[in-house]
């Protein structure tokens, strides 16, 4: 069945005339939300892993869900309930385009409840895929607010720190939500980042619940320094300086109880020379920045082998940060 992914090509095909028309085929990216210090604030893209939209025009009104892999049934094919179909149906509404018929097969190719933003990409790829085939060449951050839709019904709150990186690429800020003002940021073109998702199941939704509520001045204080730096040292491409403004005293004492390990997944990481380690969004899925591909790959190598130590599975990954956001196949 994988190889109907294959064999649809390159595949934006041309619309008729007067109508839509045709199939696509888009990618979108997982993406680190948070980056430690920025709760709902920050995210960042990566290569790998990503979700696949494969995406019909039919001849009749409406959208269906003819397909979903990789999910080992956790999905709805309802397209009801399901946060893709749901953030595209937003989005037709707006344009008042409800009367194009659609069927989207989703394949997901990075594990769900992981932190690594994957209802996100799932969402962002449909909304791509749309928009794409519709030929609406605005800037793909208008899609945000759809996005959001799918993030609020996948856990409740619409987050955007993982749906706009997904869908602008690179490092964002969102720094404002009411209105939604969202930032483009830089960082040095050399930071890699090691990704260790131990296979434990922790639902965003769940991971959202169990955070403080109030918060002390004084802890305010030393996360937005905090925050303040990270975005300096992106600006002023000074890695030392993003290392050690990548700490959380507000949310990560509380969910790292969550992750197997993670003090000690740390301090390895950072003795193998990590500039920083932390939850990737809700987790379970840890990340470590580091300034080359190879300690990068030493990290996940040694995390990985740890996490076989105590009995439980990990998936790795080690990118650069992706600039491009979703892509069609
Ligand atoms: N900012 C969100 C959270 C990201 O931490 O709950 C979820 O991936």
């Amino acid at each position: 069945m994988e190889n109907k992914i294959e064999n649809l090509t390159d595949s934006v095909l041309a619309p008729p005339s007067g109508g839509v028309g045709g199939s696509i085929h888009v990618f979108a990216p997982a993406t680190v939300a948070n980056v430690v210090c920025g709760f709902d604030v920050l995210g960042f893209a990566v290569n790998e892993p990503g979700d696949e939209v494969i995406m019909r025009v039919t001849g009749k009104p409406g959208i269906t869900i003819s397909k979903i892999t990789g999910d080992n049934g956790r999905l709805p094919l309802d397209a009801a309930k399901n946060t893709v179909s749901v953030s595209v149906q937003h989005y037709l509404k707006s344009i008042n385009r409800t009367d194009i018929g659609l069927d989207i097969e989703l394949h997901k190719k990075m594990p769900i409840g992981s932190g690594l933003g994957s209802s996100s990409a799932s969402t962002v790829a449909g909304l791509f895929a749309i928009k794409t085939l519709l030929g609406d060449d605005t800037d793909p951050a208008t899609l945000l607010p759809f996005a959001m839709k799918g993030e609020e019904m996948a856990c409740g709150h619409g987050h955007a720190d993982n749906v706009a990186p997904a869908l602008m690429g690179g490092f964002v800020l969102i720094r404002s939500y009411e209105p939604l003002d969202v930032i483009r940021l830089p960082h040095p073109k050399d930071l890699y980042c090691a990704i260790v998702f131990p296979d434990v199941d922790v639902p965003t939704r769940e991971a959202r619940q169990i955070i403080r509520k109030n918060i002390q001045m004084k802890d305010a204080v030393t996360q937005w320094g905090n925050i303040a730096g990270l975005v300096s040292g992106l600006f002023m491409n000074d890695i030392n300086l993003i290392g050690r403004s990548m700490k959380d005293i507000l949310v990560e004492p509380v969910r790292s109880m969550l992750i197997p390990d993670f003090y000690q997944m740390r301090e390895m990481a950072m003795e193998l020379g990590a500039v920083s380690f932390g939850i990737s969004g809700s987790g379970p899925s840890v990340f470590a920045f580091t300034r080359d591909e190879e300690t990068a790959k030493r990290i996940t190598h040694k995390l990985q082998q740890h996490l076989t130590g105590i009995s439980i599975g990990s998936n790795a990954y080690v990118s650069t940060i992706n600039d491009k956001g979703p892509r069609v196949l």
